[in-house]
């Protein structure tokens, strides 16, 4: 038998990351969860956003952010940067994280976390309480420690996901590579 639970619940996992939104000076960041990789070629993200966050009005002048991604070491940092308000206080001076030039844009990389992709805003979407931001993926940074000659080596970076109001780390063990059915 199944139970019915409340439909705002989606108990399924999301990536739990923080984005840097706004130049250099006035930069600021915000862990989102509702994002996700949304067309394969061209690379393009989406991320949705409170028009009543900081953030918000950042990404509206610019058009462009950063997805860091953290490890799971980090989680700190994941849910400081979702419970303070960029209004009142520099998360980066507060949690005494780097800034770090992009390739492509004018949205600084956090320095300390392991991966950080660098998109721009091609198209956005109002809907019900968030807007949406899709964005090209415009480069992709890895910390060397998790590449293998010149590969991502997915076991050795475990990072978090958010399900069910909780963070979760993920496991670095494999369970079957892609397309393993078709043998
Ligand atoms: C795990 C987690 C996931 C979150 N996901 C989102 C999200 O997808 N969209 C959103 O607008 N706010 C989300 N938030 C809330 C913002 O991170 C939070 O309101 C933050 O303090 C806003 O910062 P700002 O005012 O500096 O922009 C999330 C918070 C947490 C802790």
């Amino acid at each position: 038998m199944k139970i019915q639970i409340n439909k705002n619940t989606t108990p399924i996992v999301s990536p739990a990351v923080v984005i840097s939104m706004g130049k250099w000076e006035e930069t600021n960041l915000i862990t989102l969860a509702w994002v996700a990789r949304v067309v394969s070629s061209p690379p393009i993200m989406s991320i949705s956003i409170r028009p009543s966050r900081h953030s918000h009005q950042l990404i509206e002048t610019l058009g462009e952010y950063v997805i860091n991604v953290p490890s799971k070491e980090q989680v700190e940092v994941v849910d400081f940067c979702g419970t303070r308000s960029g209004k009142k206080i520099d998360k980066w001076k507060e949690l005494q994280l780097t800034k770090q030039k992009a390739l492509k844009i004018q949205v600084p990389l956090i320095k300390e976390f392991p991966i950080n992709i660098e998109c721009k805003v091609i198209k956005k979407i109002m809907l019900g309480t968030h807007h949406i931001y899709l964005g090209e993926v415009m480069a992709v940074h890895v910390d060397e420690e998790f590449i293998d000659e010149t590969e991502l080596d997915s076991t050795r970076l475990s990072q978090i996901v958010y399900f069910d109001r909780k963070y979760h780390s993920t496991n670095t063990n494999i369970l079957q590579r892609q397309g393993f059915s078709l043998k």
